[in-house]
């Protein structure tokens, strides 16, 4: 099945003054979209968990730049501690924060629970990068136009939010746990859209499409061996994924959007659950609570 794909012509844009912090820039369609954006001049400064991986991709950006603009930012979103850590290391080096682009994800595929206690899916994909943008808000504020990219997933059409057990401890399933977690994202996306509202910041969730990549490794059983094949067979090209978030992130068409869901190269309605206001205010209050901040 393949996909319409839209070219984009953000290939010439000047992103010398900007600075981006990015994680997930280490594989798949991220590290697609930090290769274009140093190539753009952008400062980049990416996030990963692997050091010897994410030093390697930020030679490689800087062999591209032919000068230091890319700088390796030690961060596990599996661990809140070092997300904290990452973002008081970027608050001190960036004085401005032009884009914050929360890619990084994960597909776990059997349950787990981090040090802080949290189900992995949850925290990897969900609070993890709700405490990294919480924590680098004040500067994002002080940068004019700024933008925030949350990359969610189609699959937050699928499921409905597990309020009654949130943390899956009853009846856990990779499907449930990736899902509300990306979901959560797009209900606390449009929260703190309403709350920057007049502040000439956007934040929006992106569904990316079905690319290649490596997300599924991760994965168990048939989850793995049904979902890498087809996903080898059918996804599109990761290239395509990386242009969708520049698209988001530089073309004209998006720069008043906020708050909204793009699905692939379109704003669509999420899943009715993320239009919910008093559900979105529950999510964002658990989420606040998980990641430390008392209400
Ligand atoms: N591919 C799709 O069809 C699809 C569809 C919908 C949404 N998405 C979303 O798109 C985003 C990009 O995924 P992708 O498909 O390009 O997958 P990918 O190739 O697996 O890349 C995922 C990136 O996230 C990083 N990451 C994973 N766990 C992390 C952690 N605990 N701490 C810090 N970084 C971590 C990875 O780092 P390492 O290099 O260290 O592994 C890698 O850079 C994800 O948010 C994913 O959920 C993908």
């Amino acid at each position: 099945m393949k996909r319409k794909y839209r070219q984009n012509s953000f290939a010439n844009i000047d992103m010398t003054a900007k600075t981006v912090i990015f994680t997930g820039g280490t594989d798949g369609m991220g590290k697609e979209a930090v290769k274009k954006l140093i190539r753009m001049g952008a400062t980049i400064m990416l996030l990963g968990r692997n050091k010897s991986k994410t030093k390697d991709v930020v030679a490689e950006l800087n062999t591209i730049a032919k000068q230091e603009k890319a700088h390796y930012v030690y961060c596990d979103l599996a661990s809140l501690d070092t997300v904290r850590a990452a973002a008081q290391y970027i608050l001190e080096k960036c004085a401005t924060i032009d884009y914050l682009i929360n890619c990084a994800g994960a597909n776990i595929g059997s349950r787990q629970v981090t040090k802080e206690g949290f189900e992995m899916n949850w925290t990897i994909n969900h609070l993890g990068p709700f405490l990294l943008t919480n924590l680098l808000l004040d500067r994002i504020k002080k940068t004019p136009n700024a933008k925030i990219i949350n990359l969610t997933s189609a699959t937050t059409g699928w499921v409905k939010m597990r309020l009654d057990d949130l943390q899956l401890t009853k009846k856990w399933s990779l499907l449930q746990s990736y899902a509300q977690a990306k979901l959560a994202m797009i209900m606390c996306t449009r929260k703190l859209a309403k709350e920057l509202k007049g502040t000439g910041i956007t934040i929006n969730a992106l569904n990316p499409g079905f690319i290649k990549s490596n997300l599924l490794r991760e994965g168990k059983g048939l989850d793995r061996i049904i979902g890498v094949p087809y996903m080898f067979l059918c996804a599109e090209r990761t290239e395509n994924g990386g242009d969708r978030i520049l698209r988001l992130a530089l073309s004209d068409e998006f720069e008043n959007v906020s708050g909204k869901f793009i699905y692939e190269d379109h704003i669509k309605n999420p899943n009715p659950e993320a239009l919910d206001n008093e559900l979105i205010e529950r999510i964002w209050n658990i989420s606040r609570e998980h990641i430390g901040i008392i209400n």
